[in-house]
């Protein structure tokens, strides 16, 4: 072949190589060991002396050319990516990886949301020890030593008469000692039992205990408040229902069911076909509850009153997301983890 044609093929060549492998592939075609270019000039001891120099000078001047022209497209196909096997593993197309991220517990997203929500209405956060007194625990709280009452609450003991607390109330105690009325606080935190486990029960769980003091401080105030609080909980319509109950630290004392949010009230297995779900115990604090914080009660003379609750977080990351087993929420199992 003519030199000139060769040159123009390997300029078209190098000009349609669309990455670093056929351009290789093009190199080794003309300057590769027996490539045509080399073998052109390696042919060119052959010829006379005179035809080999001037033969020479244009084939050297044109392996140059070749040369600069292979460089020159070897940096274009780099800046735009397209290397060879680089460009063969990825697929530009494909939708990006899925990072996986963190996320929160279902217990700490309930724990916050209602947090929030009180904190809306003015509640402080409180917290307080996880290892209590059994005078915090229980006797502040009017539920004095070999009292039936204590029955209620299956205590895991430590040395020394402390326990690990029952339920957040002894915090209202602890909060009332060191500040003076009126106040509203909310009291979210880890309670043990000693009881066997099954699937609403198990020996550690999430409370929070609503404490609201006041001068005038009601049930209808209690009311509104707990209605509040679900219909934003929930963001849904959710009737309330008091009914009496028995807590040694109100008096009177109430059990709040709501209607069902699986069924809206028309009656399913969750709510037994009764259309209610039990969820919290509340009252009015007892006097003698007040009286043991150092807070002087006498509806007489106008001075303080108020409400409390008492409300297991568990139970309500249960009705929010439709789980049927409170144990799930402490097994570390991802794949139920991962849902939320
Ligand atoms: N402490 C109670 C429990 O362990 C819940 C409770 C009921 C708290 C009534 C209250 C209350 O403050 O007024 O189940």
């Amino acid at each position: 072949m003519d030199i000139k044609e060769l040159r123009i093929k390997a300029q078209e060549d190098i000009k349609s190589a669309q990455n670093l492998d056929e351009l290789n592939k093009i190199f080794k075609k003309y300057l590769g060991k027996r490539g045509e270019l080399t073998l052109i000039l390696r042919s060119l001891k052959n010829l006379p002396d005179k035809q080999r120099k001037e033969q020479g000078r244009i084939t050297n001047k044109i392996k140059q050319e070749i040369e600069t022209e292979l460089q020159n497209q070897k940096q274009r196909l780099q800046v735009s990516g397209s290397t060879g096997k680089f460009q063969e593993s990825i697929d530009i197309s494909a939708p990006g990886r899925k990072i996986t991220i963190g996320h929160l517990h279902p217990l700490t997203l309930v724990r916050r949301q209602t947090e929030e929500i009180f904190q809306n209405m003015g509640f402080s956060v409180v917290e307080g020890p996880e290892i209590e007194t059994e005078w915090y625990n229980f006797d502040a709280l009017n539920i004095p030593k070999d009292h039936p009452a204590r029955d209620a609450w299956d205590t895991l003991w430590l040395k020394n008469k402390l326990l690990l607390r029952t339920h957040t109330s002894p915090v209202q105690i602890r909060y009332m000692q060191k500040h003076h009325p009126p106040f509203r606080i909310i009291v979210p935190g880890r309670v043990f039992r000693h009881e066997a486990t099954d699937a609403s029960h198990d020996v550690q769980f999430y409370h929070l205990e609503g404490l609201m003091i006041g001068k005038d401080v009601s049930v209808a105030n209690f009311r509104a408040i707990i209605g509040e609080f679900f219909q934003k909980f929930f963001n849904k319509d959710i009737k309330i229902r008091l009914r009496p109950g028995f807590f040694p630290f109100v008096e009177p004392g109430f059990e709040i069911d709501i209607s069902c949010i699986v069924c809206q009230g028309k009656g399913c297995s969750v709510c037994k076909r009764t259309g209610w779900v039990e969820t919290l115990g509340a009252g009015m604090v007892h006097p003698s509850v007040l009286k043991n914080s150092g807070i002087i009660s006498n509806s007489m003379t106008g001075r303080w009153q108020g409400f409390a609750f008492g409300i297991g977080l568990d139970r309500l990351a249960m009705m929010k997301y439709k789980i049927d087993d409170i144990r799930l929420f402490y097994s570390s199992d991802l794949r139920f983890l991962k849902q939320f």
